[in-house]
This record gives structure tokens, sequence and C-alpha cells, in this order.
């Protein structure tokens, strides 16, 4: 099976590639980088006015299976994921029952077989994600998961929390945090600030994101152990980590589009949409994480794609579930906010969104290397539309980008040398 596609403008920022060339996919894997390739027999893919990257990889995803399949399946979700550009993606243990054990792990991987998507399912820090007992990551580390989080429903015990790090350490895995102390955000809808008050209600304050990255910096700079954190939002927590990574912490971090793209006010508008844990924060929450995103202190941008049913998000604010979807935008949303802004280069978007990603997870993904599984990405960097929920292949309609013009249209994906996704 080759597959040659041609005139594309390929950038592989992995090997500092940016240059109009041709890539041949043989038996899945790339065979051969270069300018006017010919493969005789081979299918032709004319990628003329294209950018050609490696697949993108998404850290951190929902895909609720097993046990809420209403808000979304294996299979939806990694349709969602191949519309959006996405090849490898790592899923969320917050599942019924929770990825705490190697069968589920097995369980998730096989459901995604079928799909093409490179599906890497993360393991449960603790039993039933309860805080209480932590979970075999020996067990969970043979059946395959990349890292340890308890995302969703994060440990709040410090003893148990360093307890985990020194285990995880021992297996060389890393652990993925959700920051926020459970105390001070209890189940409130919103970040603390004009907003909780213009509405009257309990507010997440920004401090107890900051603080748990803090304790967490702390921790991983005493155990040795890689900390992740999770889905960054604050202009401070972002500042934490930057001082931590210079003076040589093991820590590394992600945002997500919502945190880069939109303020708290955002609720007002749009209500429980725009409910999300963290929540949407200040403008100076918003530049903050665009200059984190343009100076390495965040390593990558990631979804948190979370999707729920209608239902549920057409309940009053403090009711609803928070979460948005986020697999089918966040190239666009990427592309808009921090490229066509000028912020950064095209290379560096698609790094954050690919090779770093796979590489701080020790993941053999996210560059277009000789020999490696054939994983891509064709996108239009400046074709211009309309983010419209009612063709998200995912079962989640749960987006406050319903109506947003964005500029970035993923045209093909493909997987392992196979074109999983083709637009229209
Ligand atoms: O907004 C969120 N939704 N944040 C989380 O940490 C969990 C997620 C979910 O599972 O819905
Ligand atoms: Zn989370």
């Amino acid at each position: 099976m080759l597959l040659l596609i041609r005139n594309g403008r390929v950038i592989d920022p992995a090997q500092g590639i940016e240059d109009r060339l041709d890539v041949l996919i043989e038996d899945g894997r790339i065979a051969r980088l270069g300018q006017t390739l010919s493969a005789p027999g081979a299918q032709m893919l004319d990628a003329s006015g294209l950018i050609v990257a490696p697949g993108l990889v998404d850290l951190h995803v929902h895909l609720r299976e097993p046990g809420f399949e209403g808000k979304e399946t294996v299979t939806t979700g990694c349709a969602a994921a191949a519309r959006g550009g996405v090849t490898t993606l790592v899923a969320m243990p917050n599942t019924k029952p929770s990825t705490d054990c190697p069968d589920i792990v097995r369980l998730v991987r096989k459901k995604a077989v079928p799909t093409g998507i490179n599906v890497l399912p993360a393991g449960a820090v603790t039993v039933g994600q309860k805080g209480e007992q932590l979970t075999d990551f020996a067990a969970l580390k043979s059946a395959g998961v990349p890292a340890l989080t308890d995302d969703g429903l994060p440990i709040q015990n410090l003893a148990l929390l360093r307890q985990a790090m020194l285990e995880a350490k021992r297996l060389g895995l890393p652990l993925m945090d959700h920051c926020e102390d459970k105390d001070m955000v209890q189940n409130f809808a919103v970040n603390e600030g004009a907003v909780s008050r213009q509405l009257d209600l309990p507010g997440r304050p920004a401090i107890a994101e900051e603080l748990q990255i803090m304790r967490d910096v702390m921790l991983a700079e005493e155990t040795g152990t890689h900390v992740h954190i999770c889905h960054i939002s604050t202009a401070k927590g972002v500042d934490i980590v930057r001082q931590a990574k210079a003076r040589g912490v093991r820590v590394t971090c992600e945002t997500c589009p919502q945190y880069f793209t939109l303020t708290q006010e955002e609720v007002l508008r749009q209500g429980a949409m725009a409910r999300v844990n963290p929540p949407l924060r200040t403008q100076a929450d918003v530049e903050g994480i665009r200059a984190g995103l343009a100076d390495g202190a965040i390593d990558a941008i990631v979804t948190d794609h979370a999707p729920h049913t209608t239902e549920e998000k057409s309940r009053p604010l403090p009711d609803a579930p928070s979460g948005m979807v986020g697999l089918e935008t966040s190239l666009a949303l990427a592309l808009t906010g921090l490229y066509h802004t000028g912020l950064l280069p095209l290379s560096r978007v698609i790094a954050l969104m690919s090779s770093s990603p796979a590489s701080l997870l020790g993941l053999d993904r996210g560059t277009l290397a000789v020999g490696r599984d054939a994983d891509l990405v064709l996108f239009d960097p400046d074709e211009a539309w309309v983010i419209d929920k009612n063709r998200f292949a995912s079962k989640g309609r749960n987006t406050p980008f319903h109506g947003r013009a964005v500029q970035g249209r993923v045209k093909y994906t493909i997987s392992r040398g196979t074109i999983i996704y083709q637009e229209g």
C-alpha cells in the first residue's frame, strides 16, 4: 500500500522541517520525504495549498465510555478526533467504572481499534478515583497507560499524592493533575470575581488552582517525579510553572483553547454552555496564558473535550455539569487565536499540538520522521468558516464557540497511512 501526498507545505517541528515536499507513505509508515517524489502505482493525494503536519496529539480527552455513553462513546469521540485532525489522544479515567484496572484500559483500547485513532487511556491514581487507595500502577503500566491521573476527581490528600508521585516515579510514569482545591471550589459554577458577584453566586477562586500548582511543583521537586499540570487557566499558575522549570523541576503543563480565547464574561452571555473546570478567568489571565504559550512555559495545547448531554447543559448554571467539547474546533481556534493574531509562528502552533505533547509523554508520535507511523493532518491554514455544533461527529453539542468565525480547516486526517477523515 503506497500513498503519495504531493505539493503540500510540510511542517514537522521535531525535525525542523518547513518546506514544500512530497511525503511517501508505505504500509502505514513514513517512507520518504522529498522534492517531487514518484512512486508508480501509489494512490495520489494533492495537497496543494495545504499544510502537511504530524497528526495532532491531544493529552486530555473525556471519551465517557464505559458508563456515560449518553454523553459520548469511544466511537463518536474518535470520529470527532478524526474531524479535528487528532490521531492520538489520552482518554481520561472518570468513566464508570473508572479506568483503575487493566480490564478497563483494555476495554477502551479495544473499542478504539476500529476507529483508527490511537487511544491511550490514562490510569486512575486511586481506586474508583475515590482518593483513598492507590491503584496498581505496575499493572496499569503493563496494560499500556502512558500516565496516571485522577482528573475530574483529583486527589486532595497530600500524603497520598506524595506516595503516588514516588510510586509513579519508580515506574517512570508521569502524574497528570487537575489542580483545584476542593474545599475552595466545591461545586461552584464560575470564577470568583466580577461575574460571580454580578450573578450573586459563590465562585471558584484562581488561588484554589494556583495553590495546588505550587504544591505539585514542590512535590515534583522533592520527589523528582514528572508532574504534568492539566488545563492551566491562570496567569499566576503559568508563572509558577515558568519559575519551577527555570530551576530544573520536572514539571510540564497544558492549556486549552477556551483559556486563551474566552473570559469569565462568556458566562453572562452563554450561561452553562460556558461552564468549565477550571473556570474561564479574566482578561489578564488570558494574556498570561498567551504569554506562556509564547515563551515555552506552557508545553501543550489540549482540548479537555468534555461532552455532556443537551438536557444536562440546559439546567440552570449552578446545576449544570462543567465541561465543553473541543476536538472538532481546537486546531481552528489555535490557528485563529495564536497564529492569525501574529503571536506564534505556524510551526510553533503545530509543535504545541503534536511533537511537544508526544515527547512529554515519551510517545513515538508527533513527527513525520522516516519509519514512524504515518499519522498526519492536512489543513488549510487560512480558510474561513463558522463553527456549527450541529455538524459535530461528537454526541456533545456543548460548545461556547457555536457560531464563531474561525480561520483554518482540517481537510484530511490520516492514521497509520489510512485516510480516516476527509472534508465534505
Ligand atoms: O470541566 C470539566 N469537565 N473539568 C473536569 O475536570 C472534568 C470534566 C468532565 O469530566 O466533564
Ligand atoms: Zn480536569
